[in-house]
């Protein structure tokens, strides 16, 4: 098998990143470095960076870049990324994709990153951000549309009660998407010109989807 590398998953809210992202960690073995997930653990433990995230996250904002970068330099230095890791959500602003450029650029020994862009409709992704339930538990993400769990409102795996995110309504997906068109949209230019880039249509069987992935990361990586 292949090393992977660092992985950078991008795209608007709903595209499936954190789905794909689990896929891919099951496949390669390597991290999965969710810049929402960190931040919503921040905001459930009661730290300060969660003080100052939640109510940004809560209006579909960006937090501030310096806080992100931070948060995601104390995660890489951690042993498992070392094989490579996969980025879900970050970078988001050019701010923060010049930041980990920089920082690549200074590790002589670590593989280029490869950057994957998914792409689904805008009606698709609002009925994907409105639908999405999780795990509080074991984190398995659920659609009531797309991909129930067999007992409406528990998870298939714990039995927890499902949750939805309290950024998960429609005025809240509507500035989101906003941010995404306005300060994410420009990423995925740079990485485009940057090369080692490749685009995925995000709707059909996650499976498939992560196949997809997998077999254009790997051509990339030979
Ligand atoms: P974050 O948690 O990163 O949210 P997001 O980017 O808006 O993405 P989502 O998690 O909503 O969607 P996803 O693409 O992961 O889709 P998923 O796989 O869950 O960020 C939240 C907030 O944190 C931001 O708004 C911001 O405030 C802050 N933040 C985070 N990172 C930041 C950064 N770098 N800088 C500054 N601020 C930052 O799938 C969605 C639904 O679709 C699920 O129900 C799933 O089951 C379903 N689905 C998935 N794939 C398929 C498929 N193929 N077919 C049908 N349904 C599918």
């Amino acid at each position: 098998m292949i090393v992977p590398g660092p992985i950078l998953l991008l795209g608007a809210p709903g595209v499936g990143k954190g789905t794909q992202a689990k896929e891919l960690v099951q496949h390669w073995g390597i991290p999965q470095i969710s810049t929402g997930d960190l931040l919503r653990a921040n905001v459930a433990q009661g730290t300060p960076l969660g003080k100052t995230a939640k109510e940004i996250m809560h209006r579909g904002e960006l937090v501030p870049d310096s806080l992100v970068n931070e948060m995601v330099a104390v995660r890489l230095q951690q042993p498992d990324t070392v094989k490579g890791y996969i980025l879900d959500g970050f970078p988001r602003t050019l701010a923060q994709a010049h930041w980990l450029d920089g920082r690549l650029a200074m590790q002589t020994e670590a593989l280029p990153l490869v950057a994957v862009s998914i792409q689904v409709d805008y009606n698709q992704l609002l009925r994907r951000i409105t639908g999405r339930r999780n795990c509080p538990v074991c984190q398995t993400i659920y659609n009531v549309y797309s991909k129930p769990p067999q007992r409406a409102g528990f998870c298939d795996v714990e039995g927890a009660a499902l949750t939805q995110r309290s950024d998960d309504t429609e005025k809240a997906f509507a500035e989101r998407m906003r941010a995404y068109a306005a300060q994410t949209a420009p990423v995925i230019e740079h990485y485009r010109e940057l090369g080692r880039f490749i685009e995925v249509p995000g709707d059909g069987q996650i499976a498939a989807i992560a196949a997809g992935i997998v077999a254009a990361v790997e051509r990339l990586r030979k």
